[in-house]
């Protein structure tokens, strides 16, 4: 890789993820770019091959918390400009909390706000001093604020990514870094459906405006894809 700046885009190969990799390929960023199963990641691996030495295709699972250790002590001696866990799952979305089973729903907290922070925590020895930007992808469906009702338990599982985040944010105040829990937008995606009223190239346009933009702020904000403010 050259001597571009260096992202690490989380969940990549579809969806979101592989919007904001594309995007920051064309912003000049070289991308470290992670897939459940690489060899299946056609799309990803495409994206790497039509630009070449630019981004570097790696395996996590988050639901593997000892790959998640692993992956993230991988990269010691890698200097990271910007990062965004994004991998995220809807779990039992559709079910309440009186209908979803231990098993489902401790998967879904673990994927969607354990993993996350852990492996943000795991990354803060490797974040560019002063101005690198650790980014999560949460969801407005998070805020405790806004909370209108329905997909509870997603909605808990980014709220407490939301928590958890704040708390790291506290923890990591020394190291002069930028903290964003971010709002993609209602995405065009597997996950948003074929009705969402926003495109993946506009959610990852906007995504990683905001995310580029706040080198430096040092601050934790919980900010949508246009950079708007959203209520905890
Ligand atoms: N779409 C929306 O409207 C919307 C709105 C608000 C927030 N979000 C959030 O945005 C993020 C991306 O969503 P999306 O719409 O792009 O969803 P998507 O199309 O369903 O893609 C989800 C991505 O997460 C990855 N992933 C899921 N479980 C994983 C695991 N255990 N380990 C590693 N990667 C895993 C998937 O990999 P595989 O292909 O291997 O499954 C895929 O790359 C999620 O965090 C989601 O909650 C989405």
């Amino acid at each position: 890789m050259a001597d571009n700046p260096l992202a690490l885009v989380v969940g990549a190969n579809r969806g979101i993820g592989l919007g904001v990799v594309r995007e920051l390929v064309g912003r000049g960023c070289d991308v470290i770019a992670t897939a459940r199963a690489p060899e299946a990641a056609t799309a990803l691996r495409d994206l790497a091959a039509a630009h070449p030495g630019r981004v570097e295709v790696r395996a996590l699972d988050m639901a593997d918390a000892a790959g998640v250790d692993a992956f993230a002590a991988s990269l010691a001696g890698r200097t990271l400009d910007s990062v965004l866990i994004n991998a995220g799952v809807a779990g039992p979305a559709h079910r309440s909390a009186n209908a979803a089973t231990m098993e489902e729903t401790g998967a879904l907290m673990f994927v969607n706000a354990i993993a996350p922070i852990r492996l943000g925590r795991a990354l803060l020895g490797s974040m560019r001093k002063d101005t690198g930007v650790l980014g999560f992808t949460s969801s407005v469906m998070g805020s405790v604020a806004l909370n209108a009702g329905g997909h509870e338990l997603y909605r808990a599982s980014k709220a407490a990514l939301n928590s958890l985040s704040r708390g790291l944010f506290a923890e990591m105040r020394s190291r002069n870094l930028t903290l964003l829990t971010l709002h993609p937008g209602w995405v065009r995606t597997d996950m948003g459906g074929s009705g969402a009223p926003v495109s993946v190239d506009e959610s990852a346009a906007g995504m990683v405006t905001v995310l580029l933009g706040a080198a430096g702020s040092r601050r934790h904000a919980f900010l949508d894809y246009q950079g708007k403010e959203i209520a905890w």
